[in-house]
């Protein structure tokens, strides 16, 4: 059967679908539990969260499916050299933005306290909550704590954007590798060469990688239906990781504004921008983010951006400014049909399954 792949066996789930785990607050125990508790792996993005936060999600997920599900970190969370930057860059954003400041009639942001990385202590919590798989992004966990993942039996799951990065992911040991293409909604996990270089699509990055790693490789960025998982599958992919078309259904903790903008003609723009975070990611095009394009000196970096931006987020919702935001998403949102998790999955693996049975005939 199509759905009996190595990664389905490794991940222990009985379909090779995985719902792509989203930060920043936009993903849920219920989106998790719903996917697992059908056969698929339930992802949980919890980079933002602290270390008893991560305890808390797990241990809800843990009541809701005793199907295997996959919480997510960044590895590397900042960009800013000691967490902080000079206050004459602060300055110069400051003045880049201060015309939407200006607009929604609010102040402009202090200078934050320095910022000093998560990671560290929400690995540990990974390691003593043991969920069944680990995936991260933006980096390779140390030998240590990869060592410690397999000793424990958890499964780990890295992302790469490009071939050599795929390498690097094999060659550390890790269990299986998430060839993310630039087709994909959210940020680049690029950790090599600039996200800027690093924009292979899907089905070229999945065939480079198949071309040289052994390692079982789970297809991202651009899939939303059967007939994407069905292609994927017929490349070589060991499974596809779909995070778009999960974020829009009622599940996820995206706003119902977000949500209704994937379905909206909207959707059928968008861009890869750092203005929001500080690092690359792709969104639906808005006003803020087409003025902003090649102002990437003006932006802080990751992940000060993002508090600089969470301001004018915030006034910007309350205004209901929606071209003032940046509404994450992928390219394929304009195909986008369902709008509830489990009638997204069982018509992903109809799909599938109608497709392989078709070349049967
Ligand atoms: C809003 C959003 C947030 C995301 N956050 C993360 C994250 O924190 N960690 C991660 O590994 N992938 C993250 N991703 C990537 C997804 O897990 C998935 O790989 C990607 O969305 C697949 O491409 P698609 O959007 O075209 O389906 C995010 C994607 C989106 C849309």
């Amino acid at each position: 059967m199509w759905y009996q792949t190595k990664a389905s066996e490794i991940l222990g789930i009985q379909y090779p679908i995985l719902q792509g785990p989203f930060g920043g607050n936009l993903s849920s125990v219920e989106l998790v539990s719903t996917v697992s508790n059908a056969g698929g792996l339930g992802g949980y993005g919890a980079y933002t969260l602290s270390p008893q936060e991560i305890i808390d999600v797990d241990q809800r997920i843990k009541a809701t499916t005793n199907k295997p599900y996959n919480i997510n970190l960044w590895v590397s969370d900042t960009d800013a050299i000691d967490g902080s930057v000079s206050d004459e860059q602060f300055k110069q954003t400051q003045a880049l933005f201060k015309p939407y400041f200006d607009e929604l009639g609010i102040g402009l942001p202090e200078k934050p306290a320095p910022f000093k990385s998560r990671f560290e202590n929400q690995v540990e919590v990974i390691l003593h909550q043991k969920p069944p798989v680990f995936s991260f992004m933006f980096g390779i966990p140390s030998a240590d704590i990869l060592e410690q993942c397999h000793r424990l039996g958890i499964v780990t799951v890295g992302a790469a954007t490009t071939l050599d990065e795929a390498i690097l992911l094999e060659s550390a040991g890790v269990d299986t590798i998430i060839a993310s293409g630039f087709e994909a909604g959210g940020h680049r996990p690029s950790f090599l060469a600039p996200a800027e270089s690093s924009t292979i699509g899907t089905f070229v990055l999945l065939q480079l990688i198949k071309e040289k790693v052994k390692t079982p490789i789970i297809a991202a960025g651009g899939i939303a239906n059967g007939k994407g998982v069905a292609a994927a599958l017929a490349l070589g992919a060991d499974a596809a990781q779909i995070g778009t078309a999960f974020l829009a259904t009622d599940e996820s903790n995206a706003t119902a504004i977000h949500r209704q903008t994937l379905f909206s003609d909207a959707a059928k723009y968008t861009t890869l921008s750092r203005a929001f975070t500080g690092r690359l990611g792709r969104g639906i095009t808005s006003r803020v983010a087409k003025d902003l394009v090649n102002m990437e000196k003006g932006f802080l970096p990751f992940p000060l951006q993002t508090q600089f931006m969470s301001h004018l987020r915030k006034a910007a919702i309350e205004q209901e400014k929606w071209d003032m935001i940046l509404f994450w998403g992928g390219q394929i949102a304009p195909v986008l049909k369902h709008t509830r998790a489990g009638e997204l999955m069982k018509s992903i693996v109809e799909e599938t399954t109608d497709y392989f049975d078709y070349l049967k005939t």
